[in-house]
């Protein structure tokens, strides 16, 4: 079976299971290494990619549903080559320590910044329950997306 996808707005197709996780099949067959599966439970938020514009964990979405699915990962996220807002202030603070989260954080964030242009710090944290990250303690994350917010 050949599935038709739509990734970072290429049009794509795969001959995985259509039972395969959606990271999974990015990773292996597509090369975008970026969402990671980490708990591939669903709550550690690495394995984050854009799904009709909304976050979803990938290691939960079997391929097959991702047909007529508007797919974009973090490699897909900047603007004309350029970093986008959200990458370019986690970049300036100095968030990024192993980097393992910063892929789904970065999906996350990149969604509340279009949806939430008056997001407080207490609606960054809210959108970010779903991304464990377990290195920074989320200040500096946080502080970059206020940042980011502001020069919009
Ligand atoms: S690997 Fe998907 S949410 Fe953790
Ligand atoms: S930077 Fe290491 S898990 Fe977030």
């Amino acid at each position: 079976m050949v599935l038709s996808l739509s990734i970072n707005g290429d049009r794509l197709t795969s001959i995985a299971d259509p039972a395969m996780p959606l990271v999974d099949v990015l990773r292996e067959e597509f090369h975008l290494t970026g969402a990671k599966p980490v708990c591939r439970e669903g709550f550690c938020g690495a394995c984050m990619v854009l799904v009709d514009g909304r976050p979803a964990p990938s290691c939960l979405m079997p391929v097959a549903l991702a047909q007529g699915c508007d797919i974009r990962t973090v490699e897909g996220l900047a603007i004309n080559g350029t970093l986008n807002p959200i990458q370019q202030a986690l970049e300036a603070s100095d968030a990024v320590q192993c980097g393992m989260c910063f892929p789904g954080m970065v999906v996350t964030l990149t969604h509340l910044l279009t949806t939430t242009p008056g997001a407080t710090r207490d609606d960054i944290r809210a959108a970010l329950t779903g991304n464990i990250c377990r290195c920074t303690g989320y200040e500096r994350i946080v502080e970059a997306t206020l940042l980011a917010l502001a020069a919009r």
